[in-house]
């Protein structure tokens, strides 16, 4: 099979179209013909050397695709080859085949097509597991999501509109900003131009819920604009890992903060997040009101490009590589 394999820690141009022999599915895992496959911030930080794979994943960068299942390891009994899936990685999607837990597996839902897919299963289960099991997003609530025209953003935006919530979201231009306007999104900043704490206390009397990709340099100004009883749910370090907590202002607020990673999970946690996903979510993309908001798809062999153009912020929504055949 080909596969995008890493040279050396480095800029894009460390990113090799190879020859690879093809995996194998072990006991509960299946083997995919993949279709297409998702690039998430996280793998630019994994091929610059910041963010390794959790043990026993593959080495190969890739957190989610869509395919066709073609081959079942032994005690895999709820798919069937032939069967259309998108699938949560740990790792090896930027590649024309992969093996997958079992419990990762996602039907294709709805009217979805099987390329656009590949866009869903990593923004859906880190969305639906923060802010839905973990922050108990509620109807008549306000959600903040930071980056807001990003993959995460985009989806926390309909999955917010969906839920009956007011939703505030950051973005670094106006344009950006319009976009998000146009996913459903009420509450525009500017967080190049505008005091994101001031404009949702204004607007909302504080967030209920923020979704968070900035981590310690937001964090007084999170804590700052949650609403009494509020939860910062933190899922990255785009602005440094170490901050400090002011606990007498969350203390007064009744509030809370969580951060929580996907990957790194055990493939139980990530089977009970994919069910919900799968129960509560799927229903939701079936009905139309939550879809992959897909900018580009780019040949496998163009993944440095991919990378360039998500480093460069000119992506709204997400960036797939296409695995198909020219
Ligand atoms: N914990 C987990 O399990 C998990 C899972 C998936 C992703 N993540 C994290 O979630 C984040 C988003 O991932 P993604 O794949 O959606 O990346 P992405 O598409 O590249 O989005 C990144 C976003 O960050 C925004 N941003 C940059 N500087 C900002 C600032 N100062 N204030 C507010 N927003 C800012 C960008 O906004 P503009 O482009 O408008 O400037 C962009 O929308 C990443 O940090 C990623 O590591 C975590």
């Amino acid at each position: 099979m080909h596969a995008i394999t890493i040279r050396e820690s480095g800029d894009p141009d460390v990113l090799e179209y190879t020859e690879l022999a093809d995996p194998t599915p072990g006991a509960g895992e299946v083997l995919l013909d993949v279709a297409a496959s998702g690039v998430n911030r996280a793998d630019l930080m994994q091929r610059q050397g910041l963010y390794p794979p959790p043990e026993g994943a593959s080495p190969l960068l890739g957190l989610e695709c869509s395919g066709t299942i073609s081959e079942l390891g032994p005690g895999v009994t709820e798919w069937q080859v032939g069967d259309e899936v998108c699938a949560l990685l740990a790792g090896g999607g930027y590649a024309e085949r992969v093996v997958v837990p079992a419990v990762q597996l996602l039907p294709i839902p709805g009217e979805v097509a099987l390329p656009a897919a590949a866009a869903l299963p990593e923004v859906a289960c880190t969305v639906w597991s923060n802010v839905v099991m973990g922050a108990r997003l509620t109807a008549g609530e306000t959600l903040l999501v930071h980056g807001g025209a990003g993959g995460i953003g985009t989806h926390a935006i309909q999955v917010g509109k969906a839920l009956g919530v007011t939703v505030a979201v950051t973005a670094g231009s106006d344009e950006r900003l319009d976009q998000c306007r146009q996913l459903g999104a009420d509450i525009l900043i500017n967080y190049r131009e505008q005091d994101f704490v001031a404009v949702i206390n204004e607007r909302a009397g504080g967030a209920d819920v923020i979704l968070d990709n900035i981590g310690a340099k937001y964090l007084d100004r999170n804590i700052d604009a949650l609403a009494t009883g509020g939860r910062l749910a933190i899922i990255g370090m785009q602005g440094c890992a170490k901050g400090e907590l002011n606990i007498a202002k969350l203390l007064g607020k009744r509030g809370s903060v969580a951060a929580a990673g996907l990957r790194g999970r055990p493939e139980a946690e990530k089977g009970t997040i994919v069910r919900a996903v799968r129960e509560q979510l799927w229903p939701l993309v079936e009905g139309g009101s939550v879809q992959p908001i897909v900018a580009e798809v780019m040949p496998l062999a163009q993944a440095a490009d991919a990378h360039r153009a998500l480093d460069q912020s000119r992506i709204f929504g997400k960036i797939l590589l296409s695995a198909a055949k020219s």
